[in-house]
């Protein structure tokens, strides 16, 4: 469905390894093939990367709710649905996309949704021991999928939050413990998604940080742009629009592979 678009989506690198995320859509179950022979170089040329995969799911109707996407469903209903974390995948499996998974050195947080269910959480609890992982949601989404356009770490201490899809109080504790501060992102520049995009126009806050002063904004999304330059950070406008159909946006689109530093612990306070 995606191609080899959103590498975001599949990989998720934490230390030396590399983790194949089981993905969650039936269509996207063989996507981790496109990134095969990079992974092989990279395992070929760094003798100390790991490469993992996790547990390829069944995807069996067992793992859906049937009728659950159905246009039947007003806006209303899917919202309390989604309050009430009544999602679309059921707890069959393990399953999670890595775009659910936010990295804070030792802290992970993710998103429980659509896409990952609590025991893809669970699993990831399980593998990797030496983090700690939140779960986290966003009951203002009617569809929650992926966490990087409704909660975006900017750099040590702040985060933008999508305002339509605000985290709830009880779950601010960690961040505001710790001297975090989350704040609104500034409104999308389109009332409406591209054509074909399977995102929504919230794509404007999925951005990428290169370095905690420097960050890449889609060009058209001036009020995004805007509100990271004033919150002291040096923007990149990169035109990205006209690919959104193929997978996402510039977060989506990219993924770290190799960063120097040391694993930090930004959440010492729990
Ligand atoms: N699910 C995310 C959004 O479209 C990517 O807002």
């Amino acid at each position: 469905m995606f191609g080899c678009m959103p590498p975001r989506d599949v990989l998720l690198t934490v230390g030396n390894e590399i983790l194949e995320a089981t993905m969650s859509y039936r269509c996207r179950w063989f996507e981790y093939l496109c990134y095969r022979p990079l992974l092989k170089d990279y395992y070929n040329q760094d003798p100390n990367m790991r490469h993992e995969s996790a547990p390829k799911p069944r995807l069996t109707d067992a793992d859906y709710r049937k009728d659950y996407l159905s246009d039947k469903i007003g806006v209303q209903k899917r919202l309390e649905w989604t309050e009430k974390k009544y999602f679309v995948t059921t707890e069959e499996e393990p399953l999670f996309d890595a775009a659910d998974v936010l990295r804070f050195g030792k802290d992970l947080v993710v998103q429980h949704g659509f896409t990952t269910n609590l025991k893809g959480i669970d699993w990831l609890k399980r593998h990797y021991k030496d983090h700690r992982v939140h779960a986290v949601n966003f009951p203002g989404d009617p569809y929650p999928i992926h966490i990087d356009a409704t909660f975006t770490p900017i750099k040590e201490g702040l985060i933008i939050n999508n305002p339509q899809r605000r985290l709830p109080k009880e779950q601010r504790k960690l961040f505001e413990d710790n001297g975090w501060e989350i704040v609104d992102s500034a409104q999308p520049a389109h009332n409406e998604p591209p054509p074909l995009c399977y995102s929504s126009t919230w794509l404007s806050m999925n951005v990428l940080v290169l370095d905690p002063k420097t960050v890449c904004v889609e060009k058209s999304e001036k009020y995004q742009a805007e509100q990271l330059d004033k919150l002291g950070m040096e923007v990149i406008p990169v035109e990205l629009r006209d690919a959104y159909a193929f997978g996402g946006g510039l977060h989506c689109c990219t993924a770290d592979v190799y960063r120097e530093g040391e694993l930090k612990d930004y959440f010492p306070k729990q």
